[in-house]
């Protein structure tokens, strides 16, 4: 069944439009949804004329926007006589794989064929366990998604020939990703816990072995993936990267503030994706997006640095 409630809820003393949807269709997808708002301005009508197809939560944002002037309507398929706005709603479901240009299909299938069984929160947890680190919030586990992450890096514009780290690569998903999404010389992931690393060592063996997962059959990846059992604040990545992708949102102020000073050690154009800001002047912003991660969205910054 697909029914639509539209009514308003007062907020700070204002009514602002709010938009349901109860669909049995949708209810259990994991896919990205799009609604379609088509609306006109009638007479009495707050409502822009809205015609366009937007992620969901960005449409509710809009329509909470606008501020009906109703004062109080309850749930109810037909509001549009008592506060004159009428609009249609079109809710579909969208493949994954449809987001990703075309090309990267294939490579997305390599990425999943990669990466089936690993278990990166399980391995992360008995590391944990093992290592009696269950208190430091740095080592909270959480991984990147192939489709968003091929959004991030477009907005890095990688030219051929650049660097790739990831900073804490658990997994090394972010690794591989960034291998298959653009066209880095090199890509590699630095992560301190055992279990993590052997899992990322052992998909990137498995990468070698198989030639038909490789982006290019005439590039060995041996040279282009690399993983590193070590600490991100002493191995030397400072000194060759040109684009950084680290998932710092839980890490601990101490490690993010050493993780900043290296940071400030990268050459002039080089680019920081951080799930936290950098509060450096020696950085400027290029970009804040919302990017889909395994536990939901969060804010990436990309930050590039400035001339010295
Ligand atoms: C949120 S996970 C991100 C995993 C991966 N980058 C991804 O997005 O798919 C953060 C990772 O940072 C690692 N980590 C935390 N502190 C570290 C440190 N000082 N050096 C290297 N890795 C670290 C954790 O073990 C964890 O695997």
């Amino acid at each position: 069944m697909n029914r639509w409630f539209a009514s308003t809820y007062s907020k700070n003393g204002s009514n602002v439009a709010k938009m349901e949807i109860d669909s049995d269709d949708f209810k259990y997808t994991s896919n990205e949804c799009f609604v379609t708002v088509l609306g006109s301005e009638e007479k009495g009508s707050q409502l822009p004329n809205l015609m366009s197809s937007l992620a969901f939560e960005e449409v509710v944002s809009q329509v909470s926007e606008v501020g009906v002037s109703s004062e109080d309507s309850t749930p109810d398929n037909d509001v549009s006589s008592e506060v004159g706005i009428a609009f249609a709603l079109e809710v579909y479901v969208v493949a994954e794989d449809d987001l990703l240009a075309e090309e990267l299909r294939p490579r997305y299938s390599s990425f999943k064929e990669l990466f089936s069984g690993v278990e990166g929160g399980r391995i992360s947890q008995n590391d944990r366990k093992n290592e009696n680190l269950n208190h430091d919030k740095s080592f909270t586990y959480g991984e990147i998604q192939f489709v968003s992450f091929a959004e991030l890096l477009k907005v890095c514009d990688v030219k051929p020939g650049e660097i790739f780290y990831d900073l804490g690569c658990g997994t090394g998903k972010g690794v591989m990703a960034a291998y298959y999404i653009a066209p880095f010389k090199t890509c590699c992931g630095v992560e301190l816990l055992n279990g993590l690393y052997e899992s990322a060592n052992e998909t990137r063996r498995s990468l070698l072995l198989n030639k038909e997962l490789w982006r290019d059959e005439n590039e060995d990846p041996s040279a282009v993936v690399s993983m590193f059992h070590a600490n991100m604040l002493e191995h030397d990545w400072w000194s060759t990267a040109d684009v950084i992708y680290t998932s710092s949102i839980c890490f601990s102020d101490e490690l993010f503030n050493a993780l900043s000073a290296r940071f400030d050690m990268m050459k002039p154009g080089a680019r920081v994706c951080t799930l936290k800001t950098i509060p450096s002047d020696k950085f400027k912003t290029i970009s804040r997006g919302w990017y889909k991660m395994s536990w939901g969205r969060c804010t990436v910054y990309i930050l590039e640095r400035l001339d010295n």
